[in-house]
């Protein structure tokens, strides 16, 4: 079962699949952060993004692991997020990560939080939303968390905006057969169980037969070779 929830930046995104997987048991798949990450570990290295994707071992929950490494806050530094809206529009990145995303959505059950997930990623997900809000709404909500300033923070997002819906590889856009949710209007909370409204009933009413782990992204084979070579880093 695979719950999909794509919609702009600050329309509530995170909260609301972070609180709906939480509640139905649910994997969390964030994939902004895994763009994020390609971006800092292609920039540790030398390398372009799409070419460290297969061998970064993004490990996602609480904390996000990278190779181990507590990535958590430098993801979200702020060159981090200058840099990454201009590396997802390249197809090369999109295509490598669209290829970790399926291999993750492939088992198990999830909530996968992005911009795709329900056009290109994974079309056949069986719940799939657009979560939105107006831009002064979202503005406001990010401009709180952050204690910046209303009008500066709106003008970033109508940029961020254009540029994730201009692009030429998955361009920001509900997908046709979407649930539409704007948030406006409503607090978070209503969201949450406006999307767990969608979930077949058979899930929502025992949650803890459903739940799954979320894994390591490295192809086992390659982790398994690492650690041969180097026992230490078991
Ligand atoms: O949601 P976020 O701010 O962490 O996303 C970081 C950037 O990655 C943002 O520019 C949008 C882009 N992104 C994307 O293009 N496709 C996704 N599925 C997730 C994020």
């Amino acid at each position: 079962m695979i719950v999909a929830i794509d919609g702009p930046a600050g329309a509530g995104k995170s909260t609301v699949a972070r609180a709906v997987a939480a509640r139905l048991g649910f994997a969390f798949l964030d994939t902004g952060a895994l763009y994020r990450c390609a971006v800092l570990y292609g920039l540790q290295r030398g390398l372009p993004p799409e070419d460290v994707v297969e061998e970064m071992d993004v490990r996602l929950g609480e904390r996000i692991l990278l190779d181990g490494e507590d990535a958590t806050s430098a993801i979200r530094e702020s060159h981090i997020s200058r840099l990454t809206p201009a590396a997802a529009a390249r197809p090369e990145l999109r295509h490598a990560l669209t290829v970790k995303q399926r291999g993750l959505l492939a088992h198990g059950n999830w909530v996968a939080e992005g911009r795709d997930i329900g056009t290109v990623v994974v079309p056949h997900a069986e719940v799939k939303v657009f979560l939105t809000a107006s831009v002064e709404a979202r503005a406001r909500r990010r401009a709180a968390e952050s204690d910046e300033d209303v009008e500066a923070v709106r003008l970033a997002l109508v940029e961020r905006d254009r540029l994730d819906s201009i692009r030429e590889h998955g361009p920001l856009h509900a997908a046709v057969d979407a649930i539409e949710i704007d948030t406006t209007h409503i607090g978070l909370e209503e969201a949450i169980d406006a999307v767990i409204a969608l979930v077949p009933e058979a899930y929502t009413q025992a949650p803890a037969l459903f739940a799954v782990s979320p894994e390591g992204t490295a192809p086992p084979r390659k982790r398994r070779r690492r650690s041969a070579q180097n026992p230490a880093r078991r």
